[in-house]
């Protein structure tokens, strides 16, 4: 008779030369089968790694002949005797052992898959995609989320530790300006009109400090309608944080707190805190990013002074129209071919820059130089004792009319230079604040000021009196946390008062009307008592990918979208029927519905 239950003892990658003559049961997927003639093995696959399973001369036929029909990812229930194995192997942690089977089951049969599933596999992502259950299946990945898995757990538990509550927040809600565009919900009750998906539980976590419930949390997924970078997907999840009665330094000291903890218990990494800061003008100034990595120097050096009445055109109308000219020195740069400096004068364009001037110092002694033939020699010994250049080394250099154009270009130059030089190493985390934001920033696309973080944002106390007058040079309590030039996390000190609040959305050209229509909930919130309060977002995604040593957010999300936000397994974005979209009130237009039928 057929034991109906499957009474599994152990995982795959748990059994040791410890285990040896113990019985047991393991589950799992026929990874390899290995037929030498009166001999089989199974590699038996879970998600804790490999075990041998071993089929001989010893074994009843009928084990044996069920042995020899499986297949590659054959569901296996196998029962045995846990023994030495002749031919150890010392890259598996099961090496030593194999089981000698003495009951196979095959629980499900399967087809030959798409792919190999083996670590590192080098298949294509779309396969990968279309088959993510499978891709999943393969050890690099079970690792990945189950790292996820810990690393939330000890979210949970930091918090929970320090008196946080975690309370659900709506998915259908209002739209939360976090500068994306919004997924809307059409609303069939409420015909013609729509739900927006959350971009962040902004204004519910602040309400929920009007509540009362001085220290929430959350994680929580969140919706940006917008381009999809190694970064970014249209669906992520945050850890969203939200204290009453605190400042800045309240916020940071809990997320040191937070981040120390994170590293040790996942990664068995010591942290040291406090995090350096930076505030944002620094930032750009030295690193020309608002998310530096600081792992390597090539720090930014303003020349602007030394060029901006030279007679080389390139250099001197820039900073005469109130731009600048700002160079990188990079040490070890002289043994650039002329062929990769020619590709990061390729690279600097994408980011805008006109053009990438450069003079690189031989070891010999020798200097060329793309420009040095337009200024005078004192023009030129004054560059290279700015960036204390050495044989060896070479200066870049991007000259711009917008300081903007030269900070993405440099910004991302340096870190360019960084990584075809391999100045970065593997398992170095390199943590910091950015403080001090701007409060607003210009948008052309607009022509107006919009809220750099978003609009509930406090101004610095002592720039208040900015709001109206000097825009620009507005300071706001607010600060990213980064790692390694990624942004892990932004938030900021929120404004707690209604006039505050009126006066920042007026500043930002809102109507009192256009205010109280869209955010008329808040206004009115304030009116009952706010606390003084500030949070914080991580992007979960993004520890997670720092946490696992990866490039990109895609392999820490067990069912991402692809480039285009389409998610390649189940098909979606997909039609819906006529009917379904006529009960919701909704009609395509013309031209759309042509191209989808
Ligand atoms: P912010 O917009 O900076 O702040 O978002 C917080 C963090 O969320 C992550 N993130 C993303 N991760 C993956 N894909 C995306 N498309 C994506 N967009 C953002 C980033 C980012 O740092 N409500 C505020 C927080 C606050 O003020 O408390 C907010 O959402 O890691
Ligand atoms: P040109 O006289 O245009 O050949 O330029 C001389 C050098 O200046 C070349 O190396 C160009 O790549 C460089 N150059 C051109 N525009 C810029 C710019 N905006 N910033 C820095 N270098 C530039």
């Amino acid at each position: 008779m057929e034991n109906k239950k499957f009474n599994r003892t152990n995982y795959c990658g748990e059994p040791t030369a410890a285990d040896i003559g113990r019985e047991m049961t393991v589950c799992g997927w026929a990874a390899r089968r290995r037929d030498l003639g009166g001999l089989i093995f199974i590699d038996l696959r879970d998600r804790t790694g490999l075990l041998q399973l071993a089929f001989d001369d010893n074994t009843a036929r009928d084990v044996f002949e069920t042995a020899s029909t499986v297949r590659g990812e054959f569901v296996l229930c196998a029962s045995g005797i846990l023994r030495e194995r002749s031919a150890k192997n010392p890259e598996l942690p099961t090496g030593d052992v194999e089981l000698e089977v003495t009951k196979l089951r095959i629980l499900a049969k399967s087809e030959t898959p798409p792919f190999e599933i083996i670590e590192n596999s080098d298949v294509n992502d779309a396969l990968r995609l279309k088959y993510r259950y499978l891709d999943l299946r393969r050890p690099d990945m079970q690792k990945y989320i189950a790292l996820r898995h810990r690393a939330t757990k000890v979210v949970r538990d930091y918090f929970d530790e320090n008196g946080f509550l975690e309370i659900e927040t709506p998915m259908l809600t209002k739209s939360t300006p976090e500068g994306a565009r919004d997924y809307l919900v059409p609303s069939r009750v409420h015909a013609g009109k729509f739900y927006a998906l959350p971009q962040s539980p902004q204004q519910y976590k602040q309400l929920l400090m009007l509540a009362g419930f001085d220290r929430y949390m959350q994680i929580v997924k969140c919706f940006r309608d917008e381009d999809l970078r190694a970064d970014r997907q249209p669906e992520f999840t945050q850890i969203d944080l939200e204290m009453s009665f605190v400042d800045v330094e309240d916020v940071l000291a809990m997320n040191e707190g937070f981040i120390k903890r994170l590293w040790k218990d996942v990664l068995g990494v010591e942290v040291e805190t406090p995090l350096p800061r930076l505030t944002w003008k620094e930032a750009m100034d030295r690193f020309g990013s608002d998310k530096p990595d600081i792992r390597f120097g090539l720090e930014l050096r303003d020349i602007s002074d030394i060029v901006k009445d030279c007679d080389f055109k390139v250099f001197s109308e820039p900073v005469q129209s109130g731009g600048s000219v700002r160079m990188i020195y990079v040490p070890s740069g002289g043994a650039l071919p002329r062929k990769q400096i020619d590709s990061l004068v390729e690279f600097v364009k994408t980011y805008g820059a006109k053009g990438l001037a450069w003079t690189k110092l031989g070891e010999d002694g020798s200097v060329s130089s793309s420009f040095a033939k337009f200024l005078t020699d004192e023009q030129n010994k004054a560059i290279l004792d700015r960036a204390q250049a050495q044989p060896g080394g070479i200066i870049l250099i991007v000259a711009d009319a917008q300081d903007d154009v030269v900070f993405a270009a440099l910004g991302a130059l340096r870190c360019e230079c960084a990584k075809r030089l391999e100045l970065t190493k593997e398992g170095d985390y390199k943590f910091l604040w950015v403080t001090e934001f701007p409060l607003f920033e210009y948008s052309e696309e607009e022509e107006r000021y919009v809220a750099k973080h978003h609009p509930f944002t406090a101004p610095m106390d002592e720039d208040a009196s900015l709001l109206e007058t000097d825009k620009i040079s507005c300071r706001a309590k607010a600060y990213d946390i980064v790692l390694n030039g990624t942004e892990l996390g932004g938030g900021s000190i929120r404004i707690n008062t209604p006039k505050l609040q009126a006066d920042m959305f007026r500043a930002l050209g809102f109507t009192d009307e256009d205010a109280q229509e869209r955010f008329g909930h808040l206004i009115n919130a304030f009116k009952f008592g706010a606390p003084p309060h500030g949070g914080i977002a991580y992007g979960l995604d993004r520890l997670v990918m720092h946490l696992a040593g990866l490039g990109s957010i895609r392999d820490v999300i067990a069912f991402p979208k692809v480039q285009n936000a389409s998610e390649l397994m189940t098909g979606c974005p997909d039609v819906v029927d006529q009917a379904q979209l006529a009960e919701l009130g909704v009609e395509l237009a013309k031209g759309v519905l042509d191209e989808v039928h």
